[in-house]
């Protein structure tokens, strides 16, 4: 994990938010007909359903979330400030297109970041909203037995490594990486905190989250066939770069303490 500083540039870098990022350079995919490409064909995001993931929620500071309850939203601890009351996030929901004139807001009223949040691990946050929003929730896993397999993501974030937000919501499939291959990928995945932090991509690259997309949530389905959240968005080096996967924020490890932290928000 990146220190505080470079994960708060990342998210507030102009052009940065999420999802998908694309295995080619920009224009590359445009330039090379695609049975001469010596990279993959682009396999980063499509755009998602209105309705299909009712739990997801952008965030004015340029961040995703999701629904923990109809009034708390679960992103990441490098997308806010620390801890305490503040009105100065506004989460707009129940829409995939973000200027649809359907879209729910709400303001927030107090941030409870992890307790303990360095920079290193740890990063996931609470947000109480002034009000419920009329929508479906994402349960968290609650156990590491869903930390595994393919992975959904979704977010609002950047399309591609330096690309600009997206008004449309995104979704892709990235299977899960193993910590020891994760590790292995050097630079800053070395000190991957493997409690904590969950890796997820293709082994050749080209669909990932991305700048923006942090604090949304990464989810597959339970044994019930329902979606649960696995992770949250937190880091990568680039976006969808062969070898260098997307990082998470492994959920179930932090379920109890997300718990009690919601009941300390009335939640
Ligand atoms: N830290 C980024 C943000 O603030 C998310 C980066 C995710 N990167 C990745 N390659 N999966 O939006």
């Amino acid at each position: 994990m990146r220190n505080i500083l470079q994960q708060v540039k990342r998210a507030t870098a102009v052009g940065a938010v999420t999802l998908a990022g694309l295995g080619l350079l920009p224009g590359t995919a445009l330039a090379a007909p695609a049975d001469t490409r010596t990279t993959p064909p682009v396999v980063g995001g499509t755009p998602a359903e209105q309705g299909e993931f009712p739990f997801m929620v952008r965030l004015s500071m340029g961040c995703g979330g999701a629904l923990y309850t109809q009034d708390i939203v679960l992103t990441a601890a490098h997308c806010v400030d620390g801890s305490g009351p503040t009105t100065d996030i506004t989460a707009t929901a129940g829409v995939v297109d973000l200027e649809d004139p359907q879209a729910l807001t709400a303001t927030s009223t107090e941030v409870l970041q992890a307790p303990g949040y360095n920079g290193t691990g740890k990063d996931w946050a609470l947000i109480k909203l002034d009000k419920a929003l009329d929508l479906p929730t994402l349960p968290i896993a609650g156990t590491g037995s869903y930390d595994s397999g393919d992975f959904t993501i979704a977010g609002w974030g950047a399309d591609q490594e330096g690309g600009s937000q997206q008004r449309h919501l995104l979704k892709a499939t990235v299977p899960f990486i193993d910590d020891a291959t994760c590790k292995s990928a050097g630079g800053s995945y070395a000190g991957l905190v493997e409690e904590e932090e969950l890796c997820a991509g293709l082994p050749e690259g080209g669909v990932d989250t991305c700048q923006g997309d942090s604090g949304g949530p990464m989810f597959r389905k339970d044994d019930a066939g329902r979606w649960i959240q696995v992770g949250i968005v937190s880091w990568g080096e680039g976006c969808a770069r062969p070898g260098k996967p997307g990082v998470y924020t492994q959920v179930s490890h932090f379920a109890a303490d997300i718990g009690t932290a919601a009941a300390q928000l009335g939640g």
